[in-house]
C-alpha cells in the first residue's frame, strides 16, 4: 500500500488512538505487578541489624571482635572481580575521583570520556584538576571503541564506560593507550560482573571503577568501589579515600583504629558506612542468580523483538562473553512521524505499566557538566570550552535520539513479561510509515 494511499493513512491514525497513552486499551492488565527494586536479600536485612545494635556503624570507628563488613565487601568484591585489591567508597562518582587521582597526572592533563555516559565519567576528571576531552562512541555497541579515542590532544587517560549492557573492548582500547601513554580507567558503574572473552569488567584496565547507586544491578542505596591489580595504586587508593589513612598492616586489638594516618597522598573522605557495607555483602551473593533471570530474560526478548520491523535491542559485541543488564537499549531505526523516542518512551509506559524512558542526556547537550558555573573550576572550563568547539558526536546523539531504555529490574520477571513488552513495542513500530 502506497504511504499516501488513504486507507494506509486511515489504518495508522487508529493505531494511533488504539495506543494507551491515546486512550486505547494497554497491551498489560495494569493489575499485574513487575518485580520490584531494589530487590533486597534475607541477609541484608541481618546484616543490617547486626551493624545497628553493634558499635561499629563506621571503619573510621574502633576496631570491634568481628571483622568490619567493609573489609569483608571490600575481599569479597575484589575476588568476584578477579582483581588483588578492592577500595570500597562512598559513591561511584568518588571511585573515579579517587582512580583518576592515583595516577599522579600533571595538573589540567587531558582524559578521553565517551560522550554517551552519566555526567559523572567526566565530572570526575574536573575534580581530579583535569579536564575532560569528549569522543564519540562505536555505533553498534554505545560503547568508546579503539577508533573513537582521538590521539591529537595529547591525553594522558581514558575513562571507558561500560555502557547500559555492552561493554567497551578495552584491550584493544589499552593497546592503543599504551602506545600513546595513556592510562585506562575502566568505568564499570553499569557492568558489574560483565565479561569480555571471559575477564571481568574492572579487571582489564589500570583500575575499575563501580558504582552501587539504587539503580545499580548491585546496590546499597549510594556506595561505590575501586579495583585494581596494581600494589602499588592500592595503597594510594585508601589514602584517598580516608583522609590520607590507610588500614593497618596487622589485625589490631579491638578498641584500636583501624586506619593508621600515613599521609603519603593527601585524600579526602569518600569511605563507605558499614550499613551500606553490610548491604552490599548480603546484595553480592545474589548477585549472579539476577543475572542469570536477567540472561535468560533478555534471550527471549531479544528473539521476539527481531521479529519486529525496524527496531533491534542493543547486542553486545560477539567478544563479550557475559552480559551485565543495567539497562536494555531499544533502538528504532525510524520514529513513527510526528513521535520523538521519548514520546515512544512515554507510549511504551502507558502500555505496560513499567517505566521506559530515554537514555541520559549525552555529555555535549547535557545541562549537568557546566563546569564554567563553578569558580573554582574556571582554568579547566576555559580549555573544557575550547576543546569541544567543533566536536560532534554522532553516534551518540543518535542513541540519544532514537533508543528507548527499560531499567534492569524489568528483566527479573518471566517469559510473558517479555511477550508483553515486545507486544508493546510491536504496537508501536506499527506505527511507522514504509
Ligand atoms: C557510567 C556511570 N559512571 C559513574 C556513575 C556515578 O556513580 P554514583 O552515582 O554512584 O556517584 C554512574 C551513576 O549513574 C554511571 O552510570
Amino acid at each position: 500500500m502506497a504511504r499516501n494511499d488513504n486507507r494506509f493513512m486511515t489504518g495508522i491514525a487508529s493505531a494511533r488512538t488504539a495506543l494507551a497513552c491515546n486512550g486505547g486499551p494497554p497491551v498489560r492488565d495494569p493489575a499485574r505487578p513487575w518485580p520490584r527494586w531494589p530487590a533486597p536479600s534475607q541477609e541484608a536485612e541481618r546484616n543490617l541489624l547486626h551493624v545497628l545494635h553493634g558499635d561499629r556503624w563506621t571503619l573510621t570507628a574502633p576496631l570491634g571482635r568481628a571483622e568490619s563488613f567493609e573489609r569483608r565487601f571490600a575481599r569479597m568484591f575484589a575476588r568476584y572481580t578477579g582483581t588483588r585489591h578492592c577500595v570500597p567508597v562512598d559513591h561511584g562518582s568518588s571511585a573515579l575521583v579517587i582512580a583518576l587521582e592515583s595516577l599522579g597526572l600533571r595538573p589540567a592533563d587531558r582524559v578521553l570520556v565517551p560522550a554517551l555516559t552519566w555526567t559523572a565519567s567526566a565530572s570526575a576528571a574536573l575534580r581530579a584538576g583535569l579536564v575532560p576531552v569528549l569522543v564519540d562512541v562505536d555505533p553498534v555497541t554505545g560503547c568508546v571503541g579503539p577508533d573513537d579515542l582521538d590521539l591529537d590532544v595529547d591525553a594522558r587517560a581514558v575513562v571507558a564506560v561500560h555502557w547500559s549492557c555492552a561493554m567497551a573492548d578495552i584491550p584493544a582500547i589499552a593497546d592503543v593507550a599504551d602506545r600513546h601513554g595513556m592510562v585506562v580507567v575502566e568505568d564499570c558503574a553499569q557492568a558489574h560482573g560483565a565479561e569480555w572473552q571471559g575477564r571481568r569488567a574492572g579487571s582489564m584496565g589500570r583500575i575499575g571503577c563501580f558504582s552501587m547507586q539504587q539503580g545499580k544491578v548491585l546496590t546499597c542505596g549510594e556506595g561505590g568501589a575501586v579495583v585494581t591489580d596494581d600494589d602499588a595504586l592500592a595503597p594510594r587508593l585508601e589514602e584517598l579515600r580516608a583522609d590520607s589513612r590507610r588500614h593497618r598492616s596487622d589485625s589490631g586489638r579491638p578498641g584500636e583504629q583501624e586506619l593508621v594516618e600515613t599521609g603519603s597522598i593527601m585524600g579526602v573522605n569518600f569511605c563507605l558506612g558499614e550499613f551500606q557495607a553490610a548491604v552490599l555483602c548480603a546484595q553480592l551473593e545474589i548477585l549472579d542468580r539476577q543475572h542469570e533471570v536477567r540472561a535468560r530474560n533478555f534471550a527471549v526478548l531479544a528473539a521476539l523483538v527481531d521479529e519486529i520491523p525496524g527496531v533491534r535491542l542493543l547486542r553486545p559485541a560477539p567478544a563479550q562473553t557475559r552480559m551485565s543488564i543495567y539497562e536494555v537499549p531499544f533502538v528504532f531505526d525510524r520514529l513513527p512521524e510526528g513521535m520523538t523516542n521519548a514520546d515512544i518512551a512515554r507510549a511504551l509506559t502507558a502500555e505496560l505499566h513499567t517505566s521506559f524512558y530515554i537514555t541520559d542526556t549525552p555529555l555535549h547537550v547535557t545541562p549537568l557538566l557546566r563546569p564554567w558555573t563553578k569558580s573554582t573550576l574556571a582554568p579547566l572550563a576555559d580549555q573544557f570550552v575550547a576543546l569541544h568547539r567543533d566536536r560532534t558526536f554522532p553516534n551518540a546523539s543518535r542513541f540519544y535520539e532514537h533508543s528507548v531504555v527499560t531499567h534492569h529490574s524489568t528483566l527479573l520477571g518471566s517469559e510473558p513479561d517479555m511477550a508483553d513488552i515486545a507486544a508493546a513495542v510491536a504496537k508501536v513500530a506499527a506505527l511507522v510509515q514504509d
